[in-house]
């Protein structure tokens, strides 16, 4: 019987973060209307040694190095992205040649901000199943390539980031099921337009969607693994702003015991990068431990939606 867990987790944040004040002039909007309807207070913001690649070859080297794993231990390589600017080539397959995995499988997860819990449910099923023992699963976005800087509805919301993880055997299953949905009946509601192409965005029906469909999978994914909200440590939704994270925590009726990430205050939405961002961040403060359940669940364009629960690295 082959287990799979998360055995270790890398983050990269741009170095140069931004607050409101620019996108609020820029786009005639305030600090106050920003922070008030997101929560968003900074973002990270790439630099031009910071493509999509780039942040991910950093954060997947840092989920090695905490893994204790070299590059040659690992079978195959996910980057889950939805802002390349271009269809081809994928990103994973240089990430995986910049990292040195010797040739391994690698391929890109277009789940926009499902991407990397869809990842997550994938890894664990080949390793469980045997085709792989340590699968590297990346988040990667470069919002401000597909960003429409004058845009009111998606210029404050967004930011840049990485974030990734290493799913690999282990004694003891540290992953939940995988819960998945999606609705492309919404397709429409986020979508980039044009080439280059440009992020469009129907803010209101993407926050009913999200805070509507989404808690039954927040449910469905916890019993799936066989535990109640209350075993639960913390929860990491897609940071996608902080009215819905709170919304979510409402309609779940989440225990007051249970930590909630919010990094989207100083990260921004970071799409696919947004649910490892924010989990490393917990980890690095401490709030949650070796073996902790944690619930995640990522939520977004397509419309998709995937979640599980994973014992924290
Ligand atoms: O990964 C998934 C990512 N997507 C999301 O998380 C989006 C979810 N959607 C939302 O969080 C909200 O829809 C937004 C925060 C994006 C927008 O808030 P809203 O309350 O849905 O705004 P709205 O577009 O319905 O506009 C409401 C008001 C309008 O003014 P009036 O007509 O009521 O006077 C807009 O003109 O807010 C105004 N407005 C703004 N004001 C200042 C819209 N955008 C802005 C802005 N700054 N940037």
């Amino acid at each position: 019987m082959r287990r799979a867990a998360v055995l270790g987790l890398g983050a990269h944040r741009p170095a140069h973060r931004e607050g409101n004040e620019l996108i609020a002039e820029r786009t005639d909007s305030s600090d106050q209307w920003i922070r008030e309807r997101s929560g968003i207070v900074t973002r990270g913001i790439a630099g031009d040694d910071e493509s999509v690649v780039d942040m991910a070859v950093a954060a997947g080297g840092k989920a090695l190095a905490a893994a204790g794993i070299g590059p040659e231990d690992v079978d195959l390589v996910v980057v889950a992205t939805c802002t390349l600017t271009h269809a081809v080539p994928g990103a994973a397959a240089t990430v995986a040649s910049a990292l040195g995995t010797g040739g391994s499988g690698a391929f890109d997860l277009v789940a926009a901000c499902a991407g990397f819990t869809y990842g997550v449910g994938l890894a664990a099923d080949s390793v469980r199943g045997g085709s792989a023992s340590n699968v590297l699963v990346i988040g990667s976005e470069r919002f401000t390539s597909i960003l429409d800087p004058y845009d009111r509805g998606t210029a404050f919301l967004f930011g840049d980031g990485a974030g990734a993880a290493v799913v690999g055997l282990s004694d003891q299953d540290g992953i939940g099921p995988v819960v998945w949905s999606s609705d492309g009946d919404q397709a429409d509601v986020l979508r980039t337009e044009s080439y280059p192409p440009v992020l469009r965005m129907e803010g209101r029906a993407v926050y009913r969607w999200a805070t509507t469909s989404v808690p039954d999978m927040a449910r469905r994914a916890v019993e799936a693994a066989g535990l109640e909200l209350s075993d639960l440590a913390a929860f990491v939704p897609h940071q996608a702003n902080l009215r819905i994270t709170d919304s979510l925590v409402r309609s779940m009726k989440l225990p007051p015991s249970v930590v909630v990430a919010r990094d989207v205050v100083d990260s921004g939405n970071t799409s696919a990068a947004s649910v490892p961002l924010a989990l490393c961040r917990l980890v690095e403060q401490g709030q949650v431990r070796r073996g902790d359940p944690v619930l995640l669940l990522g939520f977004g364009a397509g419309l998709t939606a995937a979640g599980q629960v994973v014992r924290c690295p």
